[in-house]
């Protein structure tokens, strides 16, 4: 062992001696890749938004047969904007291509809702898809890949690809409530009047749809006067309860609304942070929502992917246990639950036939 004296004399007379090597890339696979949130993520990947600015990566990225062209015109993109740290692109429409070697998958692509379709349908045709990509992650990802399920109905989609793809561990799929749980932070900061970046601990808990539970009363935004709980500083329970909920479960068809398309970058964005949390971990008494497969935490029913509080170090999450929760809390958390439940039983009818 060198004594750390010895060591800054050493760094001091020499400093390559200690520079640190330079990052291997890592490869990131998206698919949906040609589609709106993949035109949005790309090139955040590819600045480092997702895993840092000094590592490198390698897209794969996978859309449809009929979309090859438009991914093409992703990829001339991406050698257009001259990012640093991109150091190489797969485009394919092919799933064992995709999925080969890759280290972190964001899965974007699937089926889409469209009008008139009941929610059964649109999860028939997605679980037929979620099996095939099961298969492509369990054979051809490299081993401990992390998978994000974008894709709606997100988390139902990330149960089928668990259940597909046993030789991969639960711990390793999640689905996207972040920004669900963003929008909260978002709702917070407007009402307060303070930044964003003051106001953490939101929980979103549940399904992404319109039955999850967005909850303040453990947040918290930081003052002149220190850290204070969201619920004293707005001090209007009817708004905590009702106007706040409904408005971040909401937020999505409001967007549609106004944008004519659903929200694209803030969910680009959302899956940024997710996997970057997951991966560099979260900042230190902060926590953020993931959905993850129920553990049972909370009276929530295991079998299911279940939006929760988490905190994440090394790249490993766990669910924030000895929240506090109270009739109305526990009423809005099992709807949610039952809901995913629902939806369970729907997947599995789909997946025998
Ligand atoms: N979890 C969340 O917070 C959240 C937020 C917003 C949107 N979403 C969901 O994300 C998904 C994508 O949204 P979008 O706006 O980018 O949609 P989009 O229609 O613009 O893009 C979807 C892309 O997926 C591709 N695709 C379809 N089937 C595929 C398959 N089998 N393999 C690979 N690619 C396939 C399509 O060709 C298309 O290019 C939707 O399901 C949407 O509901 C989730």
């Amino acid at each position: 062992m060198i004594p750390n004296s010895l060591l800054q004399r050493l760094a001091s007379w020499c400093p390559w001696l200690l520079r640190e090597e330079p990052k291997q890339p890592v490869k990131v696979l998206v698919t949906g890749a040609a589609g709106q949130i993949g035109y949005a993520i790309v090139p955040m990947i590819a600045r480092g938004l997702m895993l840092g600015p000094d590592q490198p990566v390698v897209l794969h990225m996978l859309d449809i047969p009929r979309m090859a062209d438009a991914l093409n015109g992703v990829r001339m993109e991406l050698v257009d904007a001259a990012l640093p740290l991109l150091r190489g692109v797969v485009t394919t429409s092919d799933e064992a291509e995709a999925f080969q070697g890759v280290n972190f998958a964001v899965l974007i692509g699937g089926w889409p809702r469209k009008e008139g379709m009941e929610r059964k349908d649109l999860i028939a045709k997605n679980v037929a898809i979620y099996k095939s990509q099961a298969a492509a992650l369990q054979q051809h990802a490299a081993p401990n890949c992390k998978v994000l399920v974008v894709a709606n109905p997100a988390n139902t989609n990330a149960l089928v690809l668990k259940e597909f793809a046993p030789v991969v561990p639960a711990k390793n799929i999640s689905c996207l409530t972040r920004l669900d749980h963003n929008r909260a932070l978002g709702q917070i900061a407007e009402k307060l009047g303070v930044h964003v970046g003051d106001v953490r601990n939101a929980v979103v808990w549940g399904n992404h749809s319109s039955t999850q539970f967005p909850d303040a009363s453990h947040a918290t935004a930081r003052t002149e006067h220190g850290e204070r709980p969201v619920a004293e500083l707005v001090a209007d329970e009817k708004w905590l309860s009702e106007e706040f909920v409904s408005v971040v479960q909401q937020r999505g068809a409001a967007v549609i609304k106004a944008r004519k398309q659903s929200s694209s970058l803030s969910a680009a964005s959302a899956a940024c942070d997710h996997m970057r949390d997951w991966v560099l971990g979260t900042p230190k008494g902060t926590w953020v929502s993931m959905g993850v497969y129920s553990d049972g935490s909370y009276g929530v029913p295991d079998g299911i992917f279940y939006s929760f509080p988490v905190t994440c170090e090394k790249g490993e999450w766990s669910i924030v246990q000895g929240l506090q929760i109270d009739d109305f809390a526990r009423s809005k958390m099992e709807l949610s639950a039952n809901e995913l439940d629902e939806e369970r039983s729907m997947a599995y009818e789909f997946v025998s036939t």
